[in-house]
């Protein structure tokens, strides 16, 4: 049996969930009217509820034992004073750094990080300012209307979910992003800009990710079809952002746009860095800045806090629970605000490239189970979707709740008939969100009432938290993302596995260059037999 399993804290749990798990959530509620008072936190501008939670009191203690024996107050000091707690890449993980509002001190690489940041953004606002006061001009001297980053992964999906959650429609640049190897938006896009006043901001922090190298060809390619030499196309119409000089310098990204960050910023948490260029092209270096500092407040919070004031850890807590002792194997992340689309998405890479792990610090396989399978949608536009799997089928589900409480766009000058509606909107969408987790607790007996109409049963018993923002504005959404960081950190911690290394993604880009190889030359002699299959089989559409 694994260390884990076997040590006392984990058997206490497992002795305390064989006597809890023949409790119905609706009776535990009922049972414990003081739990929807008592079982929320209120930090950073963000209030979580875990009263959805299936657990008692005693559960929460059992699990503040746990993080105990696990030492997971020493890895948060490890982590936060820049130990190499990414011992497979031996690195540290210094995303928190980013945003730190006071020098700790910290050296990295024989160079102190706090400056060095504080120099990066001091070079980042000043092409923000030059992009957004129009100044940055292309390669006919006409100003720049049209940033496109050109990332994937965390250098895609952070910036991308920033502006799209906080963008008012008056941006005085648009950014536009580009993910996707296949090259397919990239055509839908560029068909629609104007290569004469179009900027590049390559993000990459390898600068060897084929995904963003074939887009940033393309690119090239297109601003001199447009019109541009290479040389005017390299030194206008390309900003290039990455951890690694050499390959940018080599790429061609000339050295007077070049942002830089480092090896101890994991790519997954990497939009508090320069990565974060085009959150501040589209917003405003303020905004980015204020973003940062909710951030910032959530690490001091999550530093200092104890286990039972602190939201991070007890979600992170309520996680292993869910997953460890109650055998739940999925987790929904529902905002109930269409700006926050793109959150699921950010969110399943945070959380499963982070935890998506199964040997341990040690090297050694590992029998418990880690990260659930994340998956999430909108949750009005979800509820007309999966929520039927939720609510009947077989699979039990945890979910996240999301939602901003205030909406100042709508609260100001409230007796506008528009407004009238929209604010009619937003408590739609609260009543929905509060509905939806009491069925998704409760259940109902109409199968009791009815016998016949099984149909009409729902089983209930589905934990949830409900995490409300005061607002959707830049502190909040720092804050909540840097909650979800420290949470998806503390369960590895819990679970004694790296979450800051992705080996995983690598074998299948290794494959993925053999299998060009034979592409290009005709030899599929090379390939499985189910591959040389399907390629034969592309021949017969
Ligand atoms: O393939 C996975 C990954 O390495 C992610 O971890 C990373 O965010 C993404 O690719 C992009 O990497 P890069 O920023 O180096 O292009």
């Amino acid at each position: 049996m694994d260390k884990l399993t076997n040590s006392p804290a984990w058997q206490d749990l497992a002795e305390h969930a064989n006597m809890l798990r023949c409790m119905h959530l609706s009776d535990i509620v009922k049972r414990d009217e003081a739990r929807g008072q008592r079982d929320y936190l209120n930090a950073v501008s963000l209030s979580v509820n875990f009263a959805r939670q299936r657990m008692l009191p005693e559960t929460w203690q059992l699990l503040y034992a746990l993080a105990d024996q696990q030492g997971l107050a020493k890895s948060i000091e490890a982590m936060f004073t820049g130990e190499a707690i990414n011992h497979t890449e031996g690195r540290a993980a210094l995303h928190t750094a980013l945003r730190a509002e006071l020098d700790e001190g910290l050296v990295q690489d024989n160079a102190p990080v706090y400056a060095q940041v504080r120099e990066q953004l001091a070079r980042m606002e000043v092409m923000v300012a030059k992009i957004r006061a129009k100044q940055w001009r292309g390669f006919s001297g006409l100003p720049i209307t049209d940033v496109v980053n050109l990332g994937v992964g965390g250098s895609d999906l952070g910036p991308n979910l920033a502006v799209s959650a906080l963008k008012e429609g008056d941006e005085l640049i648009r950014t536009h992003y580009l993910s996707s190897m296949d090259g397919a938006k990239t055509a839908a896009l560029l068909s629609q800009l104007d290569p004469h006043t179009t900027l590049f901001v390559f993000a990459s922090k390898t600068f060897s990710t084929i995904d963003t190298l074939a887009n940033a060809k393309t690119a090239l390619e297109w601003l001199v079809c447009g019109g541009a030499t290479k040389a005017l196309a390299y030194k206008q119409h390309f900003i290039g952002v990455s951890a690694n000089a050499k390959k940018m310098t080599e790429w061609g990204i000339h050295p007077d746009n070049q942002l830089f960050f480092w090896d101890w910023v994991g790519g997954r948490y990497s939009m508090w860095s320069t990565i974060g260029l085009t959150i501040a092209i589209a917003l405003g270096m303020d905004k980015f800045r204020a973003m940062l500092r909710g951030a910032s407040d959530m690490d001091q919070h999550f530093r200092s806090s104890v286990w039972s004031e602190n939201i991070p850890v007890r979600m992170a807590l309520a996680t292993v629970w869910n997953r460890n002792f109650l055998h739940i194997h999925g987790k929904a992340i529902l905002p109930y605000d269409a700006r926050l689309a793109l959150l699921p998405a950010y969110l399943t890479q945070l959380i499963m490239e982070s935890n998506g792990k199964s040997v341990d610090i040690e090297g050694n396989r590992i029998e418990y189970r880690t990260c659930p399978i994340v998956w999430g949608e909108v949750g009005p536009n979800a509820q007309h979707a999966f929520y039927q799997l939720l609510h009947q089928g077989t699979e039990v589900v945890t979910c996240d709740f999301i939602a901003p409480v205030h909406r100042p766009d709508i609260e100001a000058e409230p007796d506008v008939p528009t407004r009238r509606a929209l604010a009619f909107q937003h408590q739609l969408a609260m009543a929905n969100l509060l509905a939806q987790s009491t069925v998704l607790m409760l259940g109902n007996d109409a199968l009791k009432k009815a016998p016949e109409e099984a149909y009409r049963y729902y089983a209930g018993n589905q934990p949830s938290n409900t995490i409300l923002l005061k607002q959707l504005d830049p502190y909040c959404l720092g804050a909540l993302i840097a909650m979800y960081e420290h949470q998806t950190f503390a369960e590895a911690m819990i679970w004694k596995i790296n979450p800051f290394d992705q080996w995983g993604v690598e074998l299948g880009k290794q494959i993925a260059v053999t299998t060009m190889n034979a592409l290009d030359s005709g030899d599929l002699s090379g390939l499985d037999i189910t591959t040389q299959a399907i390629i034969a089989q592309w021949s017969q559409l």
